[in-house]
Order: C-alpha cells, then structure tokens, then sequence
C-alpha cells in the first residue's frame, strides 16, 4: 500500500531522473528519445515510483489507443529491486489504462519482467526478435512517399494489421516520414515509417512479398539498421538470415484481458517499446 501510492506520473523536472533509472536497468542510451511519445502526449504517460529521498527508483510508461492499452519501459534501479515496485509500477499502468478505456493491455517482456507480468495475470503470446544489419536484394517495389492525404488508408492499413486503433501515435507522427506501397482495394498494400521517438522502422504488409521489399528500403545501408519483428512472420525472418542480419535480442509479447485480432505475419518491422 505504501509502495502502490508513492506512484504517480512524473513531473517534468523528473523526466532525467527516469531516463537515468531506465539507462540503469539496461534499456541503452537511446531511451530517452523514446520516452518523448509519453511524454508529450495526453494519451500516454511516464509513471514513476519515488524512493525515501525523493528520488525516482523505478519506472514504468504507457500508451493508450481506443480500446486497447501498452506498457513499456519498466525498469527499476538495481538497488531497489526485490521489493515489489517492479510489480507495483505494473499494476499502476494497468490501473491507468483501464481508466482510460483499455479493455485488453499489451507488452513486450523480458525474461526479468516476464515473472512479474505472469504473476498479475499476463499470458505469453508470441516472441519478437530485434535484429541488426545491411539488406542485400529484395523483390522490386513501386514506393510512394506518405503524405497527409494517405493517412485514412495507413490507419486502415494499421486496423488490419495490429486489431488495434492506433491513431494516436500515427497521428502524432506530424509530418509523416514514411513510403507505402500503391495496390489493393484500400490502395495501400504496405508501407513504413519512421517516428521521432522509435526504436526502429514500423512496418507493416499484407503481402509478403511487399513487406519484405519495405524491410530492404529501411535497412539499404550504408550503416547497419535494427529491425524488429514478430518471430511468426516467417517471410520476415527467412529475409533477414538471407541478408546475414545479427540476433540482437528478444522479448515476448504477453497479454493481459482479452486477445486482439492482429496478424504477426503482416508486421515486417515493430515501433518501439509502447506500441508493439
Ligand atoms: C523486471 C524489473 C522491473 C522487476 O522489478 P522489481 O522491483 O525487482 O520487481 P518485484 O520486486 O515486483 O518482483 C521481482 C521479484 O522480487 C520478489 N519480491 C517482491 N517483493 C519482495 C520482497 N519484499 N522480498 C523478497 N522478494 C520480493 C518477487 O516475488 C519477484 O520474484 P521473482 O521474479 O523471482 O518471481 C527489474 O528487475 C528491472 O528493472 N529489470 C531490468 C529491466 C527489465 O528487464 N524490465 C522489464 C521490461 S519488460
């Protein structure tokens, strides 16, 4: 009870001080671009826990869409670990997005994190693979870039793709830098994105063959590109060991209330930590 109601969102002057927990607890020097999105947006939101000295021991941030809900960079220091705030902060941000509409809440777990979902009633779905490297060929590809008008069709494209309505983050991403794919009855067959705040390119496709061709464009090189996508995609997967991309890291997608109809195999490069 003492831990549950030291939670609460972070104050601006705060934001360091949990990019600093967060960098502790392993999640690299890149997260606090991440933590931009939660940030800045009503829809979304930076927990933290306080410690004795008023300091932030521990993290945890959400995003929440129409009906559906993530949570993501959840790190506590290492001396403040064991003590239930990992667990707190997590039931916090379910709390949270529950408030907010979110019937069923998602996350990508580590193998640390993943006992203290399990416990709270989180199941395992499937498992994201983060990949690194240079794209060599890829089937040929008629691109377009986004632009303002094409924004229906990629939040239609999206639907199909996550189940989920995820037009607060795709608004958010103003202007949109990003290419698509012409085809279908939607006249979009796929397309990719950039956001100021991601850890990788988002992909998505509901042809093969397109995505994989989106994947090449975004990891075309010179420098080496991070690639993130669902380990069930297996027209993904098979593309990148032809390209020699390196296994970086994994993390399991887990659940929490009930399933949304998305489609792993149509997602060639996932968003970030908040979003799938
Ligand atoms: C994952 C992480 C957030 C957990 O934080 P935490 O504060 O240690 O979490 P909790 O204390 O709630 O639970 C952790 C363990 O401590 C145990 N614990 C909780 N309260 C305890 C207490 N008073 N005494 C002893 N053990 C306790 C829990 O039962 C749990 O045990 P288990 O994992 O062996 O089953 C933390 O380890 C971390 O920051 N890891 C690195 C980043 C990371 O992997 N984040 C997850 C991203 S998905």
């Amino acid at each position: 009870m003492r831990i549950a109601s030291a939670i609460r969102p972070a104050m601006d002057r705060e934001v360091p001080l949990a990019v600093d927990v967060l960098r502790r607890a392993g999640f690299g020097s890149q997260v606090a671009r991440l933590l931009e999105y939660p940030r800045r947006s009503p829809n979304a939101a930076i927990l933290v826990a306080e410690g004795r000295n008023g300091g932030v021991v521990g993290v945890a941030c959400t995003a929440v869409f129409a009906t559906s809900g993530w949570i993501g960079a959840v790190g506590v220091a290492p001396e403040a670990r064991r003590g239930g705030l990992g667990t707190a902060l997590t039931e916090a941000a379910v709390q949270w997005l529950r408030g907010r509409g979110a019937r069923t809440v998602l996350l990508y777990a580590t193998e640390a994190g993943r006992p203290v979902y399990e416990r709270l009633g989180f199941v395992a779905e499937e498992r994201a693979i983060a990949w690194r490297g240079v794209a060599g060929a890829a089937p040929p590809l008629d691109l377009q870039r986004l632009g303002d008008a094409d924004r229906a069709r990629l939040r239609t494209l999206d639907h199909g793709v996550t189940g989920e309505r995820r037009d607060n983050v795709l608004d958010a991403i103003n202007p949109l830098a990003g290419v698509f794919a012409p085809g279908g009855v939607n006249g979009m067959v796929g397309w990719a994105i950039a956001s100021p705040w991601g850890a990788g390119t988002a992909i998505a496709s509901t042809r093969p063959e397109t995505g994989v061709a989106l994947m090449a464009a975004a990891t075309s090189g010179p420098s080496a590109g991070t690639l993130i996508v669902p380990d069930g995609n297996l027209a993904a997967g098979d593309a990148l060991r032809a390209w020699r991309f390196v296994r970086l890291n994994d993390a399991l997608r887990m659940r929490l209330g009930p399933a949304v109809a998305w489609n792993p195999d149509q997602q060639f490069g996932l968003f970030n930590l908040f979003w799938g």
